[in-house]
Order: C-alpha cells, then structure tokens, then sequence
C-alpha cells in the first residue's frame, strides 16, 4: 500500500489530481436533492435491507442520472468530457471514450467504426469473442492470421510483423488489422513494427488492450499500443488498472478513424443509462494511476517477480517467462507431476481457497497486482508445493489429452465457408455433434475463459475441428456460444 508521504508524487501539477466526474457526483448528492428521476432507490433509501448491508449506502448516492451538471456519456461536454480528457492525457491518447459495457462493447465499436459489410478486415486467430460479436454485427469478412508458435509451450506466442506483411501483401483490400496484445496468458505482440506495416498502406491497427491498461505504468515491459502508434485500442481498466467491472477505455489517435463513426458505433452498442458508479470507478482509477501508478505497479512486479522465483524453486512446476510477456500475469503449469491446469485451478481453492483467473490443459495463471499481500503469495506456492510433492514428479505423466490447449486450438486452420454475419442469419438446424463433419456451423464453440473461439459460425467442421469439440466435451471445459452446452449437439446451416 501506499503511503501518504508518497500520495500526489507522480503526475504532480498535470491537472491529473482533479476528479471532476467524482466531485459532481459527491456534490449532487450532498446538497440533498428532492430526486424525481430514474433510479427509484433514492439515494438508498429505497434499497432492500439485505442489499444495503452488502453494498453500504455510498453506492447508491453516486447511482444517478444525467442529472443537473452530472453531463451525459452520449454527449459529453461536462464532467464526463473532463474525466475522459485526463484519462487520453495519462494514456497519451488524443480522445479517449468512457466504456460502460466493458472492452466488449469497445471491440464492436472499434470493427462497426471502421468496416462496412462486406469489407475485409485482417485478424489473428486468438481474437476475444467480442469481436465475433463485432464481425456478426458490421458484416465484415475476417481474414485470418495465427500467432507465432512458442517452441516447447503449448500455448500461442505474439503475431509477427512479417506475418501482417505478407498477409496484406496477400489481401491488399483489407480495410484494418486488428490483435489482442497482451493476450489472456500476457504474451504481446511488437506492435511498434505492426504499426508501421499497417501504416505504410494507411490502413488502422485496432488493438484489444483489455489486458494491458497497466503497461503504462511499468518499465522494462512490451510498449502499450498507443505508444507503438494504434489508432484505437481498448483497455479493460476493471481486469488491470484498478476500475469497477465492465468499466472500460476506448482510445483515438492518429487521422485514419472517423471519430464521428465511431461515436455513432458507440451509440449502437452501450446502455442509454449508463452507470454512473462504474464511470466515476473510472475516474478513480485513473486518479490513482496517475498519483502512484508507478509506486503500485512497481509493489505489483515485486510481488510477481517472488511468486515466480518460488515457483521455480518447486520440482515439477513450469513457469512461463518471455521477454514479451507482461510480467504481472503469473503462468505455470504442474504437468510434470501429472495434474492438468484445469485440475490444478481445481486443487488450489479446495485445498486453500485460491482463486486463480484462468486455466487450461495444461496451464494456470495468476493476475497479479498491487492489491495482492506478500501472504497470499506464500499460500499460492506453498499450496502448490503440497501438490506437486503428494503428486510426484515424472515427465512422462502429462495430461494433454483432456482438453485442448491454447496453441493446439489455434493450430487448427479455419475452413471459411462464409461470413459469421451470414451464418449469424442463416437458418440452422441441431445435429448430433459425431455428425457434423462437412457441414458448415451455424454457431460459434467458445471456451471460457479465456473466450477464443474454436470454431466461429460460418466455418466448415473438419475432421480435425471435431476431434477438438469432442475433446472439450470430453473434459466438461464450459463453453460460450452452442445453444446445447453439453455440446451433444451443434446447430449447424441447413
Ligand atoms: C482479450 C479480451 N478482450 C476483450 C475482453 C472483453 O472485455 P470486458 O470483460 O471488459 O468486456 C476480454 C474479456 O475477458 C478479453 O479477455
């Protein structure tokens, strides 16, 4: 935690101390408005008891409307615009929009922005589902790029520049390229030299940041996107920079984006009431960030740097490490002694209550930040050397064939009969999933997390693709996406 003395070090006399949208809000509620707006609760005085004692009164005294000088997300020229302004300062972004339904909306917003349907637009294979979301929703037609593989780790490695070269050189009518950077497991792609590629045939790179608004504040990391020149990226602040969940950035720079387009996408994919606690959590962070960011964020590598050398320390305990990973996303893997990612997740919150983010096949991941306390830390690893010692070491004993793992999904080359827009619209039948080779899949098979689809609609099932489904059936890994989750059946285009 930090300490007072250090309170107001970094950023001192940017202006980035303010907190317009928090000081309105405390503000409105304190001079005791008669309130005859939406919401009903009153300030809390309409909330039930039980919800009360959980959430306290504050909550709902800064759970308002665009009420007088509180400004209006869709129109912003008040506290809302001066709280996005110093989040683009601090981000070193020319605009930058508050986002009320997380880097999901954020995502369709940025495709809806720069594709019409029928527009290409070029796109690495490990992409979240939301910008499925974004492609059934503006019609564009995906063209696929895979990761590098990471020789002797089952999971997906960064996109290389000379991978978005030759595939433009290849689809010289893509309209934009767009990555996720850092991914799910914090593996960041040289997004400097993409930008460069991109740019040279004055077409926009969109970067799905959600995993990275904390890059910033680091050094000695893989530059953020907006630094490597982007022209819109989306930050996830909830999963790494300190705001409330779903409460997101979307980013502008550069002349390639229509911004009156994108406002108008904006408009299309998030709420007409947004919430004013999840804005105001934005303003927070970002005030937070921009007093000690750096202070938190060092205290935050300190903590992962211990967590990774005990880790080590542990026979039969992997952990991944790359110069272009973030290092505050802690990944290992106990295969060696016999225990699949997935049953590892499984052991820890039994045996000790630890809470990891995400598993797979084969690995782990820990999110680390500057909240996280030296204990927690020492739990985590002495709860895995307990499993690891009860397990044994053997390097024969891996347990791959449970599930897939990230890098084997994304071996697997898309068939691409059409558009996931048009599968989206297409009329669709359920047919036992043994059945299903040659046919073209009206819905999409998204393990989650981390929600990088397997198969989108509008893809041809291989042979290959439905060996993966039965393995995922197989091994019960919970599924976005299919209508029957148990996966019997898949809907498929008649
Ligand atoms: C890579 C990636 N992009 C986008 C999203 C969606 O972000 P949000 O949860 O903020 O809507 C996620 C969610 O996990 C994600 O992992």
């Amino acid at each position: 935690m930090t300490s007072d003395k250090t309170l107001f070090r970094e950023n001192a006399g940017t202006g980035q101390d303010a907190v317009p949208l928090l000081d309105a809000l405390r503000e409105f509620a304190s001079a005791g408005p008669a309130y005859f707006r939406i919401p009903a609760h009153r300030f809390s005085r309409g909330v039930d008891e039980c919800l009360l004692h959980l959430l306290g009164e504050n909550v709902f005294c800064a759970d308002l409307t665009e009420a007088e000088g509180l400004d209006d997300l869709h129109a912003a020229s008040g506290v809302i615009a001066e709280a996005e302004k110093l989040a683009a300062q601090l981000w070193g972004s020319e605009e930058c929009h508050f986002l009320i339904n997380g880097s999901t909306c954020g995502n369709e917003a940025m495709l809806l922005a720069c594709l019409k349907p029928g527009e290409k637009i070029l796109l690495a294979r490990n992409v979240h589902k939301s910008v499925l979301m974004g492609l059934i929703l503006s019609g564009a037609v995906p063209v696929w790029i895979q990761p590098e593989e990471i020789p002797g780790e089952e999971l997906e490695g960064p996109v290389s520049a000379e991978t978005v070269r030759r595939a433009l050189c290849a689809e010289p009518e893509c309209r934009a390229v767009m990555l996720v950077s850092p991914t799910y497991y914090g593996v960041c792609s040289p997004l400097d030299e993409i930008a460069e590629v991109c740019h040279a045939r004055q077409i926009p790179l969109l970067v799905d940041e959600a995993h990275g608004s904390h890059l910033y504040f680091m050094d000695d990391v893989p530059v953020g996107a907006l630094k490597a020149g982007a022209d819109l990226v989306v930050q996830s602040v909830h999963k790494t920079g300190g705001s409330m969940t779903q409460s997101s950035l979307l980013h502008v720079q550069g002349d390639r984006i229509d911004r009156n387009r994108l406002r108008e996408s904006l408009a299309l994919v998030m709420s007409t009431s947004p919430s004013y606690v999840l804005m105001a959590s934005l303003d927070g962070a970002r005030h937070q960030l921009a007093m000690n960011g750096r202070e938190l964020m060092q205290d935050a590598g300190r903590l992962a740097a211990l967590c990774r050398k005990k880790l080590k320390e542990i026979p039969g305990i992997r952990v991944f490490e790359n110069a272009f990973c973030d290092p505050l996303r802690v990944v290992f893997s106990a295969v060696a002694c016999g225990i699949s990612g997935t049953h590892l997740q499984d052991l820890l919150f039994r045996k000790s209550r630890i809470s990891l983010e995400l598993s797979d096949s084969v690995y782990v991941t820990a999110v680390i930040t500057w909240g996280n306390t030296e204990e927690e830390i020492n739990r985590l690893i002495n709860t895995v050397r307990e499993a690891a010692v009860e397990a044994g070491v053997s390097e024969n004993r891996k347990e791959f064939d449970a599930a897939a793992s990230a890098k084997e999904i994304l071996r697997i080359r898309p068939n691409v009969v059409c558009t996931p827009g048009r599968a989206w619209n297409g009329d669709k039948i359920p047919l036992l999933l043994e059945s299903c080779i040659g046919k073209t899949a009206a819905e999409g098979v998204i393990p989650y997390p981390p929600g990088v689809p397997v198969l989108y609609p509008g893809e041809r099932i291989t042979e290959e693709v439905l060996g993966q489904l039965l393995r995922l059936r197989e091994a019960h890994v919970p599924l976005h996406g299919p209508a029957d989750p148990s996966l019997r059946a898949l809907r498929i285009l008649s």
